[in-house]
């Protein structure tokens, strides 16, 4: 399989090496102001200097690398078998909410899978209105945004574009790929007005990952992962010390959702995501009362996912703090769980959470899947009315 990698990007990006700085013509000051930042983090420097320089020969080189690993959902769907697929079902499923969506790592709202997916979702529901809600304004910005906008930036501009949409005033639902779940999702926990009703969540990095590519640990027998080597936890260890800065969580959004299990008290410290699940500092309640607006939560795992790590996260189980690459915990042992920190539990209680899974890789669901999934958790004789 060409497609292992959670992504060749971050790795370089949290990997790296020592760079020169270079003059350049471009007018706006540099993101990376001082030699020290250059030391401290040479490749996301060299990025978001690339990207002030020439940000549409970078966006082109995401698209070409997410394409090279089949991350453009909708990209390879046969429309003709969408159509048959829309004839069986469109007639029973109708949604009365609008169905919002959000992409995934190296994927934009612009690229012509993406609209077969929106496309094909709106026809299944009786035409109701679909939108992909981008995080930048046109197809380069929406795609580099998606590496080197942070979690919180994005989530603000996902809400302006919420709020600027009139057709989704009174409420809607949610269905995100791959990262763009930590974009609904932080819009669930910061926003959630208008509110969403059912998140449908693919393949969400919503627990966070904490392995590199092909260096997940052998507990996670399941995506037949590798052996934690020395070189594996030479690698995370030089991620985490540079995901776990004040730099970094400001310009990368896989920093924002890095959970290294070795490293609990400095994610705790800068991580976004942490906040976001009330893990670090400071506690705030409304991020509890935000996430339990929504009414249904569908959780989707890739039991075989090669980028999420561990795979078990897209069901809210976390990798067990007192034995870290040994022992996965499932999600009610796990400590947000138990103390229902951002609301899991009572979610659960409330019998708002569904768990399904499919057998593979990171996105690689059949669209007759996703037509499943569509018609049974997004159908008005499904959904729950506002
Ligand atoms: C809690 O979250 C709300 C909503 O995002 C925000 O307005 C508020 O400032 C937060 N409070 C703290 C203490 O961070
Ligand atoms: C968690 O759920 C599993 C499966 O439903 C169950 O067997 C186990 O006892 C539960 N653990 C706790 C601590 O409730």
């Amino acid at each position: 399989m060409m497609r292992k990698s959670f992504s060749s990007t971050l790795l370089i990006l949290l990997i790296s090496f020592p760079t020169v700085i270079t003059t350049s013509r471009n007018e706006e000051p540099r993101l990376c102001h001082s030699p020290e930042l250059y030391d401290d983090f040479p490749m996301l420097c060299q990025m978001l200097d690339r990207l002030r320089e020439d940000g549409d020969a970078l966006a082109d080189e995401i698209t070409a690398w997410a394409a090279e690993h089949q991350l453009l959902v909708g990209e390879g769907w046969d429309m003709t078998n969408a159509k048959q697929l829309e004839t069986t079902l469109s007639s029973s499923a109708t949604s009365k909410l609008p169905v919002v969506f959000a992409h995934g790592m190296g994927d934009s709202c612009f690229n012509s899978g993406f609209q077969n997916l929106v496309k094909h979702t709106s026809t299944l529901l009786n035409d109701v209105y679909s939108v992909c809600i981008p995080t930048g304004k046109d197809k380069s910005e929406d795609t580099t945004n998606g590496y080197l906008l942070n979690m919180d930036a994005s989530v603000d501009v996902f809400a302006e574009g919420i709020k600027a949409d009139t057709m989704l005033k009174d409420g809607f639902h949610a269905i995100g790929l791959s990262q763009g779940n930590n974009v609904i999702r932080g819009y669930i926990t910061r926003y959630n007005e208008p509110s969403v009703n059912t998140f449908i969540s693919i393949n969400g990095v919503n627990a966070g990952t904490g392995a590199l590519p092909n260096c997940f640990p052998s507990v996670d027998n399941e995506n037949g992962g590798k052996k934690v080597g020395s070189v594996c936890s030479l690698l995370t260890e030089q991620a985490s010390k540079r995901a776990y800065s004040d730099f970094y969580q400001q310009h990368n959004f896989q920093a924002n959702y890095w959970r290294d299990p070795n490293h609990q008290d400095e994610y705790r410290k800068f991580s976004q995501l942490a906040r976001w699940n009330n893990e670090g500092e400071p506690f705030n309640q409304s991020y509890k009362d935000n996430f339990l607006k929504t009414k249904k939560f569908v959780w989707v795992r890739a039991t075989k996912d090669g980028m999420v790590w561990p795979s078990e996260g897209e069901h809210w189980g976390a990798a067990d703090p007192a034995a870290p690459l040994k022992h996965i915990l499932p999600r009610n042992e796990t400590e947000w769980y138990i103390t229902d920190s951002f609301g899991l539990k009572t979610a659960e209680e409330a019998g708002k959470n569904h768990y399904i899974s499919f057998e593979g890789d990171h996105l690689q669901f059949s669209m007759e899947d996703y037509t499943d999934w569509v018609n049974k958790y997004l159908g008005d004789s499904e959904s729950v009315t506002m």
